[in-house]
């Protein structure tokens, strides 16, 4: 049976047509956040699936990554690492580039930030063709991190993702393997 806080997360969940563009459902976590119950529900359930993990690094990815990430890495106890868009962070960084719909776009991290043989949480808002989630795992494993899963709240069904991604991509309702 579905964890009985999952209903009232997707409800909170607003989407919006036709944004930024039109076709597209825009998932908007906003009205997420207003909903204090649904929104500690939505942490509350990576906590206990990611407290006992031997997780030493939370990455949230930019920028409702740094929305979610933060309170999960409290909660169990590992630092947080943002991973950004280009020429955002100050110091030393290494990047990754990945492919958009149409385009290229890069991420990057902290030279110094996570060392190697430690053991990682990619959190992002949303996962669709799992092109920016791939760029973090490669990131983190480049600079000898472990990725043990990435977790999402939001999966939208793109069977593409599956073959992608060697990992789990856990959302609180959905796993991919
Ligand atoms: C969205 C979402 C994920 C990404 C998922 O970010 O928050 O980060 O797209 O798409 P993918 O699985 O196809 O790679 P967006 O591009 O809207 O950037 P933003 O969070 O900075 O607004």
């Amino acid at each position: 049976a579905q964890d009985p806080r999952i209903a009232g997360i997707s409800s909170a969940i607003r989407v919006i047509p036709d944004f930024p563009k039109p076709g597209i459902m825009f998932q908007d976590i906003t009205t997420l956040l207003l909903d204090t119950k649904a929104f500690r529900d939505t942490i509350d359930l990576f906590v206990e699936r990611y407290k006992d993990k031997n997780i030493s690094v939370v990455a949230g990815i930019e920028a409702r990554g740094f929305i979610f990430g933060p309170p999960i890495a409290l909660a169990i106890g590992a630092k947080f690492v943002p991973m950004r868009k280009p020429k955002k962070l100050p110091g030393e960084v290494i990047s990754e580039e990945y492919s958009l719909e149409y385009g290229k776009d890069v991420m990057e991290m902290h030279v110094g930030a996570v060392q190697a043989g430690e053991r990682a949480l990619i959190v992002d808002d949303l996962v669709a063709t799992g092109g920016t989630l791939s760029a973090a795992i490669r990131l983190l494993e480049r600079v000898g991190v472990h990725v043990v899963e990435c977790a999402c709240v939001i999966e939208l069904p793109e069977l593409k993702v599956c073959l992608k991604i060697q990992k789990v991509i856990w959302c609180p309702n959905y796993i991919y393997i």
